[in-house]
């Protein structure tokens, strides 16, 4: 894809509840299959490409019931047309095979909308609740890469041979292969993770390295970090990057409502949230990855979507997320408080801005007005 293609947008699928902020401020959101498939569609005719369906098996930190992020994305592939559905899936849990093979299925019936987002995890409890061991942080990362190198030879390659410390595959041939899309070679692979480990990871195997919400200056980091790693191994690799949206009519007005979320904050659920999370980018020596210096405001939108910035008047928003581009993002990853009608808001007012100012970037290699740089 080149530099200049256009920005890609997903959404989150709210298929856990509780809404995307710990807080007790309204969300007019609904976790239910019958809000989803509403949104789905409404997505996909609003500009989205991608929803990502995340996976969280037990309650935890105000997501008090959970659907399973397959099965869920299977169901949403089947009431949309266009929508690709990338699947949040745990080494550890899932073998890759398995998911391989579940993927395959998911993929030929939807006609290749089916995508994965391997996520090496944080959350000890769950793991250890379900009699799995708990690997140590770059142990997970090691499994991962494993992982997603059955997962790519199962799609790609018949008579498949692996031999690695967590898994072994002898002469395994999946049949049938998944859909034939022209130009994709198999199903898109995401990752999520921040870490040092996951940025090697990113370099080497996946298809899209994940950031979670970062300002101007971390996202750059990380993007230069990736690249460097990527180029040592002769690997591509895009940029999806998590931001939350809080669009009014004025920025004050956007602004009232971050403080009303935060204000509202179940402040025991992001403490215990925030102790959780000690599992991730924290647990290792370098000290870098996600929630690694989260404060407690942004750790209130468990993936710090609020340090991303877009919170402010439509012009605003759509300044920022093509500058966000211009820094390396491929595409933005969103999170809503009212998600109907803040989908169809993003696809009539926010989005057409964008492609405005991306057709700029295209004409004079920068897009015209200010306030960008905040
Ligand atoms: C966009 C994105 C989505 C993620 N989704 C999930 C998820 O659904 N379930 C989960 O357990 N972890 C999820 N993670 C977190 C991963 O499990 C990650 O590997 C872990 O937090 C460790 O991060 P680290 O490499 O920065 O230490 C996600 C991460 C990102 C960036």
């Amino acid at each position: 894809m080149s530099e200049n293609a256009p920005l890609k947008f997903a959404y989150w699928v709210p298929n856990v509840s509780g809404g995307l902020v710990t807080s007790t401020i309204e969300q007019r959101t609904e976790f239910t299959y019958d809000y989803n498939k509403k949104l789905a569609v409404l997505a996909e005719n609003s500009g989205f490409e991608y929803a990502l369906s995340q996976v969280r098996y037990a309650s935890s930190y105000g997501a008090a019931q959970q659907h399973d992020p397959a099965a869920f994305s299977l169901g949403l592939l089947t009431a949309t047309e266009r929508l690709k559905l990338i699947v949040a899936a745990h080494p550890g849990l899932w073998h890759p095979a398995i998911l391989a093979k579940f993927g395959i299925t998911a993929d030929i019936i939807s006609e290749g909308r089916f995508a994965v987002n391997i996520v090496s995890g944080w959350f000890k409890d769950e793991f250890t609740g379900l009699g799995e061991p708990w690997l140590e942080h770059d142990e997970r990362y090691r499994r991962t890469e494993e992982f997603i190198r059955v997962l790519r030879g199962l799609w790609t390659q018949p008579n498949f041979e692996f031999s690695g410390d967590f898994y072994r595959i002898h002469d395994f041939s999946l049949r049938p292969q998944p859909f034939d899309v022209p130009g994709r070679a198999h199903p898109e692979i995401f990752q999520g993770g921040n870490s040092t480990a996951a940025r090697k990871l990113a370099g080497r195997v996946s298809d899209w390295y994940f950031s979670n919400g970062k300002d101007f200056d971390g996202f750059s980091e990380q993007v230069a970090d990736v690249r460097g790693f990527a180029a040592d191994n002769d690997h591509a690799v895009r940029f999806g990057l998590n931001g939350f949206v809080i669009a009014r009519d004025s920025e004050a007005e956007a602004r009232d409502v971050l403080r009303e979320i935060v204000d509202k904050a179940d402040a025991g659920a992001v403490e215990g949230f925030r102790k959780s999370v000690q599992q991730a980018g924290n647990s290792t020596s370098d000290g870098k990855g996600m929630w690694a210096d989260s404060e407690f405001a942004d750790l209130v939108q468990y993936n710090d979507g609020f340090r991303t910035g877009l919170i402010g008047t439509p012009e605003q928003i759509a300044h920022r997320i093509v500058e966000y581009k211009k820094r390396g993002a491929n595409l933005l990853l969103l999170g809503f408080l009212h998600y109907l009608e803040d989908v169809e808001h993003f696809g009539k007012k926010i989005l057409p801005i964008v492609r405005e100012l991306e057709a700029d970037l295209d004409r004079t290699g920068d897009p015209i007005g200010v306030g960008n740089a905040r």
